[in-house]
């Protein structure tokens, strides 16, 4: 169960005033099973969720609320708090403590914490639904993520109020997955001028001036209205690669598939469902310098969905038709006045890997394939970490086993090589 990310990370968690707030004490236990050191604050609000004795039994360490106790600041002050910790987690971040933020208001522990850190903080929202929508809400939010605050969730669904709708805080193992993607970057925010994906502003870098174009995760291809075919890309790695464009100063465009992760900062997010909506969201993306497919695009899709649930009934199973999916690499890489000028797409095989993403090359007319092999044991779906091969007209680089955001940036770096701006 332990994490190569987490094991030995330092996570200083803020537990905020919401009904959510019972989650966080499943997020401290998956935190600590995968061997991180977690260290709580709670809000007064949040007293009247969950007792600062369960979060320190499971914790491990005493909980932290009062801003102004004499022998706990004098243990540890909370501008220590922020300084012992690789990453700071609200959860439930409510709409008051988001304001706070939003607001750089420091009167209580938690705020106070929050505006003297320079740690990166991801913060995983949880209210009602009218709160989160609410345009104060909403301001609040792009406010923090053009800080560098980076958000998972909230989830849609049903809520304890009754109504229906986001705002839900997302399920811990979303958190933890959050976060280990969150610590795989540099976790510190410069204080003056901020990084350039803290700031919100464009960041300069090698690919500054140029627009890429990153496709991720999944497809899904309904069988009727509550079933599809889809495959286990989690979207860590199309995300990472869209995250490292912006951080190179490309303006991105990512193109998702569905999977629960938080938008990458820096990057404009377009979510479908299909191949063919990815298409045809891929083509409407165009023009691009760059294009990379990462996305693990169904090859085939039911050829007559049905409209309404099947029925099992006394014929028996039904039989499923299926016909090609467009082939969306392809279709960029093909010759037209549109085709970006560098297009790199990925071959995930579970055989003869290099062989077979060679071949991938020249039938799919790119520049570049990566090709990674997703055997079983490989871990590459879903998986933190990836081990990848660079398959060039050139030539075959094989890089080591590395994390998903280090291939991410270590490709960025290759493409913008050869595009001959780096
Ligand atoms: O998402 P993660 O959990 O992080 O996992 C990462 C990954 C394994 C999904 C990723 O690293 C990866 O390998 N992505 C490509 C998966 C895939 O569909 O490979 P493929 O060999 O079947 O396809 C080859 C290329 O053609 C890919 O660039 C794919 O996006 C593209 N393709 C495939 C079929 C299709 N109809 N249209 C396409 O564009």
């Amino acid at each position: 169960m332990t994490s190569l990310v987490l094991s030995a990370s330092r996570i200083l968690l803020i537990i905020g005033g919401g009904v959510a707030a019972y989650k966080s004490l499943e997020l401290i236990r998956r935190l600590r099973e995968r061997g991180a050191q977690v260290r709580v604050v709670m809000t007064a609000a949040a007293q009247q969720f969950v007792s600062s004795l369960s979060a320190a039994a499971l914790s491990g360490a005493a909980v932290r609320d009062d801003l102004f106790s004499l022998v706990e600041e004098a243990e540890m002050g909370h501008i220590e708090l922020s300084r012992a910790a690789d990453l700071i987690v609200v959860a439930p971040a409510t709409a008051d403590l988001l304001a706070r933020m939003a607001q750089g208001i420091a009167n209580d522990l938690a705020s106070t914490t929050l505006l003297a850190t320079d740690k990166r903080v991801l913060a995983a929202p949880a209210m009602n639904v009218r709160m989160w929508l609410h345009p104060a809400t909403q301001r609040n939010v792009a406010t923090l993520r053009a800080d560098g605050v980076a958000f998972v969730g909230p989830d849609e669904g049903e809520m304890a109020c009754g109504e229906f709708g986001p705002g839900r805080m997302a399920e811990p193992l979303a958190i933890v997955a959050a976060i280990e993607r969150a610590l795989t970057r540099s976790t510190i925010i410069p204080l003056s001028g901020g990084s350039p994906l803290s700031n919100g502003s464009p960041s300069r870098g090698p690919l500054t001036g140029k627009h890429v174009v990153v496709t991720a995760g999944p497809t899904f291809e309904p069988i009727d209205p509550v079933r599809f075919i889809g495959n286990r890309s989690s979207g860590l790695q199309g995300y990472a690669l869209a995250e490292a464009a912006a951080a190179a100063g490309a303006r991105v465009t990512l193109i998702s598939g569905p999977v629960g992760l938080p938008d990458p900062p820096g990057a404009s997010v377009i979510r479908v469902e299909t191949a063919r909506q990815m298409l045809a969201a891929a083509l409407a993306a165009l023009p691009a310098d760059v294009f990379i497919g990462a996305a693990a695009v169904a090859d085939w899709r039911v050829e007559a969905a049905s409209d309404q649930k099947l029925k099992k009934d006394a014929r028996g199973a039904p039989s499923l038709s299926l016909v090609e999916n467009p082939d969306i690499l392809a279709q960029i890489a093909a010759t037209s006045p549109t085709r970006p000028r560098f297009v790199a797409g990925f071959a995930a095989e579970t055989e003869n890997v290099v062989e077979n993403a060679k071949r991938k090359l020249s039938r799919k007319g790119c520049d570049l394939i990566v090709a990674n092999s997703v055997a079983d044991g490989s871990g590459v779906f879903g998986g933190a970490d990836n081990e990848v091969h660079i398959v060039t007209a050139s030539g075959v680089e094989s890089w080591r086993r590395m994390s998903k955001p280090e291939v991410a940036d270590k490709l960025i770096e290759f493409v913008a090589a050869r595009m001959g701006s780096a």
